[in-house]
């Protein structure tokens, strides 16, 4: 079922856009500011490639074909969805009709504000409605055949509508929609950059191993006995909701929570004991919870505090190694990380901890607080970590995104790992539905 995830993974990526809309909607109404021609411009270009020529006919052609064999009570809503599918290029022709009478002052900001409400609440109309009535109706009704031929068909890498090559032309356009987004939403920066993703390491022997790992503050038993491993080069998410014990053990495998129980084996040695400047030297390094950059010291002051356990002659090196994955770091290296937004001062102490060169990254909540583009930004430079052979364990309370690029997840529930499984059985599993994913 791997077209599902894929159809998933784009809806997404579609509903963050769709949010990121309304949210420069919700500020064209309130003011007079001139409106962003290049920014709407480029996301009426990306939805028009992405969804109106590659998502929808790929959905119309292989599965709800497919699913209409099957399925008769799948008919109308098929019917539904396919008119809205047809749609799509007209309403886009508006939407661009708009803007340029925006832009050209026939228009009011609060006209356009209402066109583009219109258009956002039918996409995430749309969405809804495949995620919640089609999408599990093709789980029931389709057969290991028909999945067989719709995954074929939707992992066609040569498919000139979604192979692979039109797929690096939607990721660059996706990067251009991130690199003109407004300050409000954006980077604020036209210089995003575009993530070189190399080549997928092969999974190896175990890295770390958690075994019934306990602690507590005070009398509240935070974790209660915890067991989980990660390989090298392997991509482990760990979800679970508010509170749940996410941050405590993180911390404990890093290092600064004591232990009541329990022991952690990292690279063949246990390290239960050790402290936790040693756990960094042995190859373990956060990206904590909240960023926690060091406001008034310079980005680059920053970036060298981590790099505190290597020896002098990495140092330019690997800032440099830095700079080329976040070129909006190096534009800025002087200044104080304190003037950075959310998604930089995120960028920053993903740097920061990549300067230890570790063997182990841990990144605790990474999406946490960001504009809806930007939590696909920071999802992607996770995804490339993890294709140059980094070895991840990420934590997330985004348990969508999280599954989605995960090897293999676990399910914290206040303080005890109850589910575990590849990304993809997370990510369809129904108890991990309801609970996660609000489906
Ligand atoms: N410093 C502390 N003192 C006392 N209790 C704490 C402390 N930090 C966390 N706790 C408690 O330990 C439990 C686990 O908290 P933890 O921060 O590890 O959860 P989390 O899964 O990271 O949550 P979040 O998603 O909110 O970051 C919670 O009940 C929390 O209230
Ligand atoms: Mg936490």
């Amino acid at each position: 079922m791997e077209a599902l995830r894929i159809i998933s993974e784009e809806h997404r990526n579609l509903w963050r856009i769709a949010t990121t809309v309304d949210h420069l909607a919700d500020e064209l109404d309130g003011g007079t500011a001139a409106v962003d021609v290049p920014f709407f411009t480029s996301v009426f270009d990306y939805l028009e490639h992405f969804i109106d020529r590659a998502h929808h006919p790929k959905e119309d052609d292989f599965l709800f074909r497919r699913l209409r064999q099957r399925s008769d009570a799948a008919g109308p809503l098929l019917d539904q969805l396919e008119a809205e599918h047809r749609q799509g290029p007209g309403n886009l022709a508006t939407l661009r009709a708009a803007l340029a009478a925006t832009a050209s002052g026939a228009l009011g900001n609060q006209a356009f504000a209402t066109t583009l409400r219109a258009y956002t609440s039918g996409l995430k109309g749309h969405i809804r409605t495949e995620e919640k009535e089609i999408l599990p109706l093709a789980r029931q009704a389709l057969t290991g055949d028909d999945w067989h031929d719709i995954d074929r068909a939707f992992l066609d890498n040569s498919d000139p509508l979604f192979g692979e090559k039109v797929q690096g032309e939607f990721r660059e356009l996706y990067h251009r929609v991130v690199s003109l987004a407004p300050e409000s939403v954006g980077l604020g920066s036209h210089e995003a950059g575009v993530l070189a993703a190399g080549e997928a390491a092969p999974r190896g022997d175990l890295l770390m191993s958690v075994r019934g790992v306990q602690s507590a503050y005070g009398r509240i038993q935070a974790l209660k006995g915890i067991d989980l491993e990660v390989r090298r080069g392997e991509l482990v998410a760990l979800v679970g909701a508010n509170g749940a014990g996410k941050t405590t053990l993180l911390r404990a495998i890093s290092g600064v929570q004591p232990l009541t129980a329990g022991s952690i084996h990292f690279d063949g040695q246990d390290i239960t004991g050790l402290r936790s400047d040693l756990r960094v030297r042995r190859g373990i390094s956060q990206v904590p919870e909240g960023r926690q950059v060091f406001g008034p010291l310079s980005i680059e002051d920053n970036l060298r505090l981590g790099a505190y356990t290597q020896p002098a002659a990495n140092l330019a090196e690997d800032m440099e190694r830095v700079y080329a994955m976040f070129p909006i770091l190096k534009e800025k290296r002087h200044l104080p990380a304190g003037t950075l937004s959310g998604g930089q001062q995120q960028m920053l102490a993903i740097g920061r901890a990549l300067m230890a060169r570790p063997k182990l990254l841990l990144l605790d909540e990474p999406s946490m607080g960001l504009a809806p583009l930007l939590v696909e930004e920071v999802f992607n430079v996770v995804k490339t970590l993890k294709s140059q052979g980094m070895t991840i364990f990420l934590v997330e309370q985004n348990a969508f995104a999280a599954l989605a690029i995960a090897d293999r997840a676990y399910v914290l529930e206040t303080g005890n790992t109850t589910l575990s499984g590849s990304g993809q059985e997370l990510l369809n599993n129904e108890q991990v539905r309801a609970a996660y994913l609000g489906m």
